[in-house]
C-alpha cells in the first residue's frame, strides 16, 4: 500500500485526489493531509480518508480543528507540512497548494527522495532551476499533474527526447475567449472565475482567464521536459479534449486526448503504469463532432506576449512574473483593480526586475519578495 502525503488537500486539485484514492483504497493510504484554513472541508476529508496526521498550515485553522477532531493528530504551521512531506514512510507526495507558497513543501519532498505528483506549477516558475537539480540529485520523480504536462508525459513516454521537435500546450482561451477586447477591463471577479471546461480554485481561474495560466505551464514545460523554449507553444482549443502534442522530428504529431477532468492527470500522477481507473467519463468523438483550433491573439491575452521574454530570460523574470501575478490575480479577486490591469501590474514589475540567474532558495524568496512589494505599490499608487 502507497503512503500519500497531500498538500492543499482542501483544494480543488486536493479533492479530487481524494476522490481518486477513495476509488483505490486498496492501493493508496493517505499518511497526511495538509491544508491551510478551510477546516469543514478538513472535517470531511479526514471521514473520508483516514489520515494518520492532519496539518493546518494555518495556526487558528488547526486550533479550530483541534476543537472538532479531538482524537486525530494535528499539526500546525508550514515546518509541520514540510516535515510530513518528508518522512521516510511516505512514497508519493501530491503538491497541490496554491502559489509559491507552496514550494517550501514541494522541495521538501524532492529533497527526500518521493514521488512528487505535481500540480504547484508555481514551484517550477518560481524555482525551475533548483527544484529539477535537487531532484536529480535526490532521485526524486516528478509527475505532472497539470493535465497539459501530464499530456506531454505520456506522449513522450518511450520516445527519444532528441527527436523532439516542439511541445505545443492546448489552452481552452478560458470564458473571455470570444469577448470584445475593448470590454475585458469591467468583467467582474464572478465572470472571470466561470470557467468553461473545468471547475478550479479561485486563483488559477483568474490565471485562465489573463492565460496567465498558459504563461506559467509554459515556464513550467521548459522546466519540467528540459526543452528549449523556442520548441514550445500554445494554441487555443476551446473544447479542451486534446491537452498537448509532441510533434518529432519526422512530422510525427502525437496528441493525448481525455474529457476534461483532472482526476485522470491525478491518476496517472499517482501510478503511471499499470493504468488506474480514474471516474472519468469517456470520451465520444462521435457525439463532440469537431475539434477546433486556433492562434493565440496577444492583443486579447497580453501575458503571452508578456512571457515570450520571461522564457528566454533569466530566473528573476520568472519569479517577478509569478510573484506580481499573484499580487494582482489577489487584487482583482479583491475588487481592488480591473481585469486588464493584472497583466499591465505585471509588465510594469518586470521592466523594473534586474535579469540574473538564482542559485539557492534564499534568492527566490528575496526575488519573489520585492517583485511583490513592487506590485503592491502599483496597486496602492494608481
Ligand atoms: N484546479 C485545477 O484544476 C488545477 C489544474 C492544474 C493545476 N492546478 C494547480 O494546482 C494548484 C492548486 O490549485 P487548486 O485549483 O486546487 O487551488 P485551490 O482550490 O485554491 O486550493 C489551494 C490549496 O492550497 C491551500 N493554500 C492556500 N494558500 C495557502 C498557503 N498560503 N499556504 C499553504 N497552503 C495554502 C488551500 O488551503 P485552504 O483551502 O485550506 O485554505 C488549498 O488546500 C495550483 O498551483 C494550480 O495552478 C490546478
Amino acid at each position: 500500500m502507497k503512503q500519500v502525503v497531500i498538500l492543499g488537500a482542501t483544494g480543488s486539485i486536493g479533492l479530487s485526489t481524494a476522490d481518486v484514492m477513495a476509488r483505490h483504497a486498496h492501493a493508496f493510504h493517505s499518511y497526511a493531509l495538509v491544508g491551510h484554513r478551510n477546516v469543514q472541508q478538513m472535517v470531511g476529508l479526514v471521514g473520508r480518508l483516514r489520515p494518520d496526521i492532519v496539518v493546518m498550515t494555518d495556526e487558528a485553522a488547526a486550533k479550530k480543528l483541534r476543537e472538532q477532531l479531538p482524537e486525530q493528530d494535528i499539526r500546525a504551521g508550514m515546518e509541520a507540512a514540510i516535515e510530513v512531506a518528508a518522512a521516510p514512510r511516505v512514497d508519493i507526495v501530491v503538491a497541490a497548494m496554491v502559489g509559491a507558497a507552496g514550494l517550501p513543501a514541494a522541495l521538501s519532498a524532492v529533497r527526500s527522495g518521493k514521488r512528487v505528483a505535481l500540480a504547484n506549477k508555481e514551484c517550477l516558475v518560481t524555482a525551475g532551476r533548483i527544484f529539477m537539480q535537487q531532484a536529480q540529485r535526490h532521485g526524486a520523480e516528478i509527475v505532472p499533474v497539470d493535465s497539459e504536462h501530464a499530456a506531454v508525459h505520456q506522449a513522450l513516454a518511450g520516445h527519444d527526447r532528441a527527436s523532439v521537435a516542439r511541445i505545443t500546450l492546448t489552452a481552452s482561451g478560458g470564458p473571455f475567449r470570444d469577448r470584445d477586447p475593448e470590454s475585458l477591463q469591467h468583467v467582474t471577479p464572478a465572470e472571470a472565475v466561470a470557467h468553461p471546461n473545468w471547475n478550479m480554485g479561485a486563483k488559477i481561474s483568474v490565471d485562465s482567464a489573463t492565460m496567465m495560466n498558459k504563461a506559467l505551464e509554459l515556464i513550467e514545460a521548459r522546466w519540467l521536459f528540459n526543452i528549449d523554449p523556442a520548441r514550445l507553444d500554445a494554441i487555443i482549443h476551446p473544447e479542451s479534449i486534446v491537452h498537448a502534442m509532441v510533434e518529432y522530428v519526422d512530422g510525427s504529431v502525437l496528441a493525448q486526448l481525455a474529457m476534461p477532468d483532472m482526476r485522470m492527470p491525478i491518476a496517472y500522477a499517482l501510478q503511471c503504469s499499470p493504468r488506474m481507473e480514474s471516474g472519468i467519463a469517456g470520451l465520444d468523438l462521435t457525439e463532440l463532432g469537431q475539434l477546433n483550433f486556433q492562434a493565440v491573439d496577444p492583443r486579447r491575452f497580453p501575458a503571452m506576449r508578456l512571457v515570450a521574454t520571461v522564457l528566454h530570460g533569466d530566473d528573476s523574470l520568472a519569479i517577478a512574473f509569478n510573484a506580481a501575478n499573484e499580487v494582482a490575480n489577489e487584487a482583482f479577486r479583491e475588487l481592488r483593480i480591473g481585469f486588464m490591469d493584472i497583466v499591465r501590474i505585471v509588465e510594469q514589475v518586470l521592466e523594473k526586475t534586474d535579469s540574473l540567474n538564482v542559485s539557492d532558495v534564499q534568492q527566490v524568496w528575496q526575488l519573489d519578495a520585492e517583485a511583490r512589494r513592487r506590485a503592491q505599490e502599483i496597486i496602492t499608487n494608481a
